[in-house]
């Protein structure tokens, strides 16, 4: 076989013996769940009875539609020191009556984490764990447990050490909040990101069209 004319066979060495033959390609096979997938009629959805769940902060409620959503991935930014922190651990301390809650924080060690947490609710809740470690991997074997709300503090120090590219790099911080994001999804619990604004203002938002 050749997959090119030749004039003289490398096989048997004879001339104008080369025969073309054409090769079907092969018949495509659908990958599975793709026949599955179709379009639905908008009107045809069942609504869905999400059931939210209140963080304690009114206000915070309402900037989230009405509560959290189990599954949804929600991103708090903002400048530094502007009480992002603080505002996780209300909530995880909240949340953590209900069930148990990991607040990743690979900022500050145990200890400052624990105090800063007595410092805004005096009697520290049982349910809210701990973990002051920004390895993905360690991060993920931790979400096996079942909890009830996962915040992540910040997600630029989660990183995943098998990538070439350093803690905080764009392509780390996407592929951090793409493994969370299918998390969430596909155990229906709350994430929070914490993200950071720098001082130069990258990881704001960007204004668009006519936002104030
Ligand atoms: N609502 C608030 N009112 C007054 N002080 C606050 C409030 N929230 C936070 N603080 C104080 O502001 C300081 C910074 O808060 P915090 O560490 O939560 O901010 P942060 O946004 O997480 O900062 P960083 O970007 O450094 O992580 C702390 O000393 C905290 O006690
Ligand atoms: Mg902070």
């Amino acid at each position: 076989m050749s997959p090119r004319w030749l004039g003289r066979c490398p096989g048997c060495g004879g001339y104008n013996t080369m025969v073309e033959e054409a090769v079907e390609p092969p018949e495509r096979t659908a990958r599975p769940g793709v026949a599955a997938a179709k379009p639905v009629r908008l009107v045809e959805v069942a609504p869905d009875k999400v059931q939210r769940m209140a963080t304690g902060i009114p206000e915070v409620d309402r900037v989230l539609g009405g509560g959290m959503v189990p599954g949804a991935l929600m991103l708090l930014g903002g400048d530094p020191g502007i009480g992002k922190s603080t505002l996780m651990l209300q909530l995880a301390a909240h949340a953590a009556r209900e069930g148990p809650v990991l607040y990743v924080s690979a900022e500050e060690s145990l200890a400052q984490t624990r105090l800063r947490m007595e410092r805004i609710v005096p009697d520290a809740p049982q349910g809210v764990h701990l973990l002051a470690d920004g390895r993905l991997d360690v991060l993920e074997a931790a979400l096996e447990a079942p909890w009830r709300l996962v915040v992540v503090d910040s997600l630029q120090t989660v990183y995943d050490p098998d990538a070439e590219s350093a803690p905080g790099s764009v392509s780390q911080v996407r592929l951090v909040a793409s493994r969370l994001l299918r998390y969430a999804k596909a155990q229906e619990v709350p994430v929070f990101l914490v993200g950071h604004v720098n001082k130069e203002g990258s990881g704001r938002p960007r204004a668009a069209g006519n936002a104030a």
